[in-house]
C-alpha cells in the first residue's frame, strides 16, 4: 500500500487496549494503514522515541459561554481550541447554555454561530438546560439530539441555573425518551446559600469562603439525590467534576447496585487544595471553581479512583476568567465577597500534561489508562467512537505525538489561552505533547499553534455508549 499524505514512522502507537510498534499511514484526513513499515508518504514524521496517541478529547470545556453576572469568559472558540490543540487535544466538547427564558433550540444555534469558522480542532456541543419548559423538552430537545447534540447538562446549583427536584426529574424523563445522556453538576444550592450567609455574617468574605461555603457534604448530598432520580427514571447519569472521596463513595455505591452511574474528575482535584484559596489578598480567587479543590486525602481518593477505573473520563472543566488585566479585573475585582468571584479556572492546555506526568510518569496509572481517560472513553461516552478517540483504520487522523521524557515547567508565558494566569504556575512535569495532528494536518508543534482557525468541524454525535440500545 502506497500513496499516503502522511506517514508517522517508528513511533510507539498506544490505544486504550494495546501498545505496539508500527507506522501509521494517513490519507485524506483518515488513518488508512497500520503496519510494520510503510512507504510512499508525501510527508513523513519520524516519531522515534515518541508515543503516538489518539488526540485528546476534552469533553468538558466552557468557551464563549454567556454569564449571568456580566463577567466574560477569557476564551472563545478560537483561543480555546488553539490552547486545546497545543495541549495535545484534537476534539473539545463545549457547552451551549440555554439561559432562563430563552429557547433551547436558539441557544444551540447561537453557540454554533460562535464556533463557526473559529475552531483549530473539531468541536461538539452539550446542551445546558436551565429552563426545562414543555417547549424545550418536547419540541426543541428532539431536534437538538437529532442534530448531534446528544448530551444534556443540568445544574443543581447557581442562581439562574439550578433546577429544582421536579425539573431534574422531568429533564431525565425527556433524556430517556430522546436517548440523550444526562450530565449533572451536583451541589446543593440552598445549602450553599445558607453557608454563604453564615460566612458573610462572620466577616469571612475572602476567596477561602468559597471553599468553606460548599464543603464536600453539599456535593455528596446532591450526587446521591441525582443518582436516586436517575434510578427512579431508569436512565444512565454522568456526574461531572467529582472532587473527592465522599462523592466517589456515592458513585461506587451506585455502581455496586448495578446502576448505570458514571463520572469524571479533573486536574484541579488532583493537584490543588482549598488552601490555595486561602490568601490574604485576592490571589486565592485564581483557584475559585465549583466544586472547590479539597485536601490531600481527597486528592488521593481521586487518584485511587482513576487507577481503579471508577472514573470514565478525565476532563479540564476549562472555564477561564481573567484575574486582573488592563481591560478589567474579573476575579481580583470581586473583593467584597467570594460570592462575586466568577467560578471556573483555565486548564484545557494543561489537563493532559498533568495527567501524563503525575499519572503515567509517576506510576499511578498505565499508559493505556491514560489513553482511555484522555480520549477513548470520551468518544464512547459521548457518541463519537470509533471515528474519534482511537488509532484504528478508518478513524479520523487525530493524533498527538508525545515525548514521554520531555521536562516542562508550566508557566503562563508558555500557554496559548487568552486567560492571564494558570493555576498550575511552576508545576514541574515529565512528558509533553510535541506534535498534534487533526484530520491529518499538523495543528500544533512544540507547544505552538501551526494550523489556524476554521479548520475544525462540528462533530454531530450519535447516542452515548452508556445508553441501552434495547428497552
Ligand atoms: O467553577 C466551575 N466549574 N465553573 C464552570 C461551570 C461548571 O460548573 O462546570
Ligand atoms: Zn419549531
Ligand atoms: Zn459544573
Ligand atoms: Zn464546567
Amino acid at each position: 500500500m502506497t500513496g499516503f499524505d502522511l506517514i508517522i514512522r517508528n513511533g510507539t502507537v498506544v490505544t486504550a487496549s494495546d501498545t505496539m510498534r508500527c507506522d501509521v499511514g494517513i490519507r485524506e484526513g483518515k488513518i488508512v494503514a497500520l503496519a510494520d513499515k510503510l512507504e510512499g508518504g508525501e510527508r513523513e514524521i519520524d516519531a522515534t522515541g515518541l508515543l503516538v496517541l489518539p488526540g485528546g478529547i476534552d469533553s468538558h470545556v466552557h468557551l464563549a459561554q454567556p454569564t449571568s453576572d456580566g463577567s466574560v469568559m477569557a476564551d472563545d472558540f478560537e483561543s480555546g481550541t488553539r490552547s486545546a490543540a497545543c495541549g495535545g487535544n484534537t476534539t473539545v466538547i463545549a457547552f451551549s447554555l440555554q439561559e432562563r427564558g430563552a429557547s433551547l433550540l436558539d441557544s444551540v444555534a447561537e453557540h454554533h454561530q460562535r464556533a463557526a469558522d473559529k475552531c483549530h480542532i473539531d468541536y461538539a456541543l452539550h446542551a445546558i438546560i436551565t429552563d426545562p419548559t414543555q417547549q424545550a423538552l418536547e419540541h426543541d430537545l428532539p431536534k437538538v439530539v437529532q442534530e448531534g447534540v446528544s448530551s444534556i447538562k443540568i445544574f443543581m446549583t447557581y442562581e439562574d441555573m439550578a433546577l429544582n427536584d421536579g425539573e431534574i426529574f422531568r429533564v431525565m424523563e425527556a433524556a430517556r425518551r430522546e436517548g440523550a445522556l444526562t450530565m449533572v453538576h451536583a451541589e446543593n444550592f440552598d445549602a450553599i446559600q445558607q453557608m454563604t450567609e453564615r460566612l458573610e455574617k462572620a466577616g469571612q468574605t475572602g476567596p477561602r469562603g468559597h471553599a468553606d461555603s460548599r464543603p464536600i457534604v453539599v456535593e455528596r448530598e446532591a450526587t446521591h439525590r441525582a443518582i436516586s432520580f436517575a434510578e427512579l427514571v431508569d436512565v444512565p447519569l454522568f456526574v461531572v467534576h467529582v472532587s473527592g472521596g465522599d462523592v466517589i463513595e456515592q458513585i461506587e455505591w451506585a455502581k455496586r447496585r448495578g446502576l448505570p452511574i458514571y463520572a469524571e474528575t479533573c486536574p484541579q482535584y488532583l493537584t490543588l487544595t482549598a488552601d490555595d484559596l486561602d490568601n490574604a489578598n485576592m490571589e486565592g480567587s485564581k483557584y475559585v471553581c465549583s466544586p472547590p479543590p479539597r485536601d490531600e486525602a481527597n486528592q488521593k481518593a481521586c487518584w485511587d479512583a482513576l487507577a481503579r477505573d471508577v472514573f470514565s473520563t478525565f476532563t479540564s472543566d476549562h472555564c477561564p476568567f481573567i484575574y486582573e488585566s488592563e481591560t478589567g479585573k474579573q476575579k481580583a475585582g470581586a473583593d467584597t465577597s467570594f460570592k462575586y468571584v466568577p467560578n471556573g479556572i483555565p486548564g484545557v492546555e494543561t489537563r493532559l500534561p498533568i495527567l501524563f506526568s503525575k499519572g503515567v510518569s509517576e506510576g499511578r496509572i498505565s499508559l493505556n489508562q491514560f489513553v482511555a481517560l484522555s480520549a477513548t472513553n470520551h468518544a464512547k461516552v459521548y457518541g463519537m467512537y470509533p471515528r474519534k478517540g482511537t488509532i484504528a483504520i478508518g478513524s479520523d487522523a487525530d493524533i498527538a505525538l508525545w515525548d514521554p521524557e520531555k521536562r516542562v515547567t508550566l508557566s503562563q508565558s508558555m500557554l496559548n489561552h487568552n486567560c492571564d494566569y494558570t493555576p498550575y504556575e511552576g508545576m514541574e512535569l515529565i512528558g509533553y505533547p510535541v506534535t498534534v495532528i487533526s484530520n491529518g494536518e499538523i495543528v500544533a508543534d512544540q507547544g505552538r499553534p501551526t494550523g489556524g482557525p476554521g479548520k475544525g468541524r462540528f462533530i454531530a454525535r450519535g447516542p452515548s455508549s452508556l445508553i441501552p440500545t434495547t428497552r
